[in-house]
């Protein structure tokens, strides 16, 4: 495990945007598994901005999202898949025939998520998947539990990630399930970059990067994955 402290959030997406863009411009059709959330919004900006640079093209790749909420369309400002458009697909030349997105509205969950599985394996597996952490110590949606996940499932959500979210829904009625890509999923990804910012997750980083491997703090099976890289601010270090 790869640990990277910068001093700054636009330090960090620099990085993580040129690791990306030299992913893409030495294989113009990779596999991107994408996050959504505050802590990659700065690197898909820097993303756009090289795009528009015409320093990279994204019309090849095949992305993946780690998850989406249960009950919100796609066109639902909230969705993930919204956030995806807005933040990064909308503003660069990505083929939306290539973007893969679990659908919250499937009324099919166990077809939806054995579907979402074998479509990253025919891709031929993700070249990088890119992550955020919760408080908690999730990635994706996958919540502390007594057991690791493998493919995608459905997910009821912690007071903790509800806690955290719910300041994106204005009306207050965030979903209290998502359709999220398991550990197994995630863990089969050529290549991880985990991005966190801020005191909030001093702790979860200490648990990832120095606690034991458990279920209880998810992202601490990172360290079983051979070509993992944590870009971390000091205040999300400050424990390490
Ligand atoms: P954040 O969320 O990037 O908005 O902090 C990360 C996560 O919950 O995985």
């Amino acid at each position: 495990m790869n640990v990277v402290k910068l001093q700054s959030t636009y330090d960090i997406s620099v990085e993580v945007a040129k690791i990306i863009t030299e992913q893409i411009n030495n294989k113009p059709d990779s596999v991107l598994g994408f996050a959504t959330g505050s802590s990659p919004v700065e690197t898909y900006k820097r993303i756009i901005e090289k795009y528009e640079k015409g320093e990279v093209s994204l019309k090849n790749i095949t992305t993946f999202n780690l998850d989406e909420y249960c009950g919100l369309p796609r066109d639902n400002v909230n969705s993930y898949f919204y956030f995806m458009k807005d933040n990064l697909f909308g503003k660069t030349d990505v083929d939306f025939s290539k973007v893969n997105f679990l659908s919250g509205t499937s009324g099919e969950i166990e077809e939806e998520c054995k579907a979402y599985r074998k479509a990253i394996e025919e891709a031929g597996g993700i070249d990088i998947q890119i992550l955020g952490i919760g408080t908690n110590g999730h990635i994706g949606f996958n919540e502390p539990s007594d057991s690791f996940t493998d493919g995608p499932f459905k997910v009821k959500l912690t007071q903790s990630t509800i806690d955290s979210n719910k300041k994106y829904f204005e009306d207050g009625n965030m979903p209290t399930h998502a359709l999220t890509m398991g550990i197994g999923d995630i863990m089969r990804a050529k290549k991880i970059v985990l991005i966190a910012t801020g005191e909030a997750k001093a702790k979860a980083i200490f648990g990832t990067v120095k606690g034991e491997v458990t279920p209880m703090c998810p992202a601490s099976v990172l360290q079983n994955h051979p070509d993992v890289t944590i870009f971390i601010d000091e205040e999300a270090g400050k424990l390490l």
